[in-house]
């Protein structure tokens, strides 16, 4: 059954002239909340499923001051985006893959979560209904934020009785401020954000609050944000604040292995897959920080960074460089098939995108 079918607001969704553009300046979109028309929720209570979801206009919510989400922090989030086509079909990247994150992420966070089909139809619906804020091809995408909370009262500490599953979007362009032009990072060495055993590995809100004092600390000193190392041996790489890494040398591409403190990048799944359809050697590996001092080119990969090159990356007062103004080329190579993928520019073998 379509959510479209369950919400008293459907019919103002349908009545909006939707496939008139947002009247906004998609020249110079960055990654900002832009409020859209409608935002999608869903609760469930003690029984562990979740009711049907409704579309409502996009705004504040109401949450009790004891609510498990604000207390405690059980919460988990998403992100996907949907790219309009030049034919002026809309695309959605492997939405499939984060509803499958969230269900983990649930299981680790003591949170019931919705289906694998629950989640992608309260995708498209949203989408559907916020469709002339998706960017013209080639401007920028729709942002997609699925939130999971703990909104049932609690004071001690227990998981929440009730739960929301809430869907808003934004149009988003380049999520630095450099555009696609080079990032700059800095190692840190004595904060961490994730331990064997926590929760680094899941999407859970708190995880992006830790990082906000070294990301503040880098920034203010001039970097863009954060490159985190593994906090037993303070020796491999891990992630940035917002993104995964990968490292190239000699056209090997390495990124970190997935071992429960990295988060399961669903862009870093898919440029590993694209990089060896291309033919490269990819390796999922320990990659210690010394790696970086002869890398011939080092990225970022993320849905919202999408694939963004670093130029220069310091660890303890050491400055490494790496490429000049743009991508390096094997970078340049991944990002150019992976985007024109997800915008529906050449055809997706890899039976990736979902067409609404
Ligand atoms: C994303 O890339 O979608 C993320 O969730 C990272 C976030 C910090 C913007």
């Amino acid at each position: 059954a379509s959510p479209w079918t369950c919400s008293a607001t459907l019919s103002d969704a349908y009545s909006t002239k939707v496939d008139e553009l947002a009247d906004i300046d998609w020249e110079n979109l960055g990654f900002g909340l832009q409020p859209t028309d409608y935002m999608y929720t869903m609760k469930c209570g003690q029984d562990g499923n979740f009711s049907k979801g409704e579309l409502r206009r996009f705004g504040n919510i109401e949450l009790s001051p004891s609510a498990g989400v604000l207390n405690y922090g059980q919460g988990l989030f998403e992100g996907l985006k949907a790219y309009r086509k030049d034919d002026g079909k809309i695309l959605l990247f492997r939405p499939e893959e984060n509803a499958l994150r969230m269900r983990m992420g649930a299981e680790r966070m003591c949170m019931p979560a919705p289906t694998v089909e629950q989640f992608v139809e309260a995708v498209k619906a949203t989408v559907l209904a916020n469709r002339r804020w998706i960017p013209p091809n080639g401007k920028g995408s729709l942002y997609i934020r699925p939130l999971l909370m703990g909104s049932g009262a609690v004071l001690g500490l227990a998981p929440s009785p009730e739960y929301t599953f809430l869907i808003y979007v934004s149009p988003v362009g380049n999520y630095f401020k450099e555009g696609v032009a080079p990032i700059h990072l800095v190692v840190e060495h004595e904060l961490h954000r994730a331990t064997p055993g926590g929760t680094g590995g899941v999407k859970t809100i708190g995880n992006y609050a830790a990082v906000l004092k070294a990301q503040s600390a880098a920034k203010a000193k001039g970097f863009s944000d954060v490159l985190y190392l593994d906090c037993v041996h303070k020796k491999y790489l891990e992630e940035v604040s917002s993104c995964n890494i990968f490292v190239v040398k000699d056209n090997v591409i390495s990124t970190p292995a997935i071992k429960g403190t990295i988060l399961p990048g669903i862009t870093r799944k898919s440029i590993i897959d694209v990089a060896r359809s291309e033919g490269f050697q990819v390796e999922e590996r320990l990659v210690a920080v010394e790696e970086l001092l002869d890398a011939d080119e080092v990225f970022c990969t993320g849905t919202a960074v999408v694939v963004s090159p670093v130029g220069s990356i310091t660890y303890r007062g050491r400055r490494v460089t790496y490429v000049e103004g743009g991508f390096g080329v094997v970078a340049q190579q991944l990002y150019s098939v992976l985007t024109r993928l997800q915008m529906g520019l050449i055809d997706d073998k890899m039976n990736w995108t979902v067409e609404l």
